[in-house]
């Protein structure tokens, strides 16, 4: 199948909501139909990327916010230029597990304005076409993560969560679907298809 423009379809929320499991039973889907799909995340395995996952485990040290957000727009300038634009300009359908509604969200909590990191990320990172912007109580996802990981990192603890989900609550964006992941996964992707297919497609299934 070949489609006639690319898209950008962008995944957010806090962890444990499910993201990652709904990016791929979507590409799954996708492919199944013969769709070009581009599978990517943020951060990404890039050195930028290698520099945050190592924060991410051995906490922050005296990295201070600024230095953080500007290691993640490294990174997401990277991911653009390497990834992101030449997927989209192949026409490809682009399915990308966390974005920089992820930054706003995660380094305003650290008390950063989340609107300035928006517009500062507009300016060289393509408009998603739709975002799935997943809720789930950060109490319940840190359950999920308990319970699935043996170690937790710094950007996992309750209260900075909380702080995080707060920032997600008041983005606001025509192109943001807020999606409750508490239904069975089967119910909520079908959620998901529907939107895609009518974004590409232009009908429900
Ligand atoms: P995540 O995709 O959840 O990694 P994993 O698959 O290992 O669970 O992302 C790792 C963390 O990075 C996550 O806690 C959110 C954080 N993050 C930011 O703080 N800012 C950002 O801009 C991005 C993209 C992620």
């Amino acid at each position: 199948m070949k489609l006639d423009q690319g898209y950008l379809i962008v995944f957010e929320g806090i962890d444990g909501t499910g993201k990652s499991t709904h990016c791929q039973l979507l590409g799954d889907y996708l492919e199944s139909k013969g769709a070009p799909v581009r599978r990517l995340f943020e951060p990404t395995k890039g050195t930028w990327g290698m520099k945050i996952r190592k924060l991410l485990t051995e906490g922050r040290g005296d990295v201070g916010p600024e230095e953080e957000l500007s290691w993640f727009m490294n990174d997401r300038k990277e991911d653009v230029e390497n990834n992101i634009k030449p997927s989209m300009a192949n026409n490809n359908i682009v399915i990308l597990d966390r974005y920089y509604y992820s930054t706003a969200a995660y380094q305003g909590a650290l008390g950063l304005d989340p609107l300035r990191i928006c517009r500062e990320n507009e300016a060289f990172a393509p408009k998603p076409d739709l975002v799935f912007l997943f809720t789930t109580s950060p109490e319940k996802c840190l359950e999920r993560i308990q319970k699935s990981r043996t170690e937790q990192s710094t950007f996992e603890r309750l209260d900075y969560l909380q702080k995080v989900q707060g920032i997600f609550d008041s983005l606001n964006d025509s192109v943001i679907r807020r999606i409750d992941t508490a239904p069975p996964l089967e119910e909520v992707h079908e959620i998901l298809r529907g939107e895609v297919t009518a974004l590409i497609f232009g009908q429900d299934k």
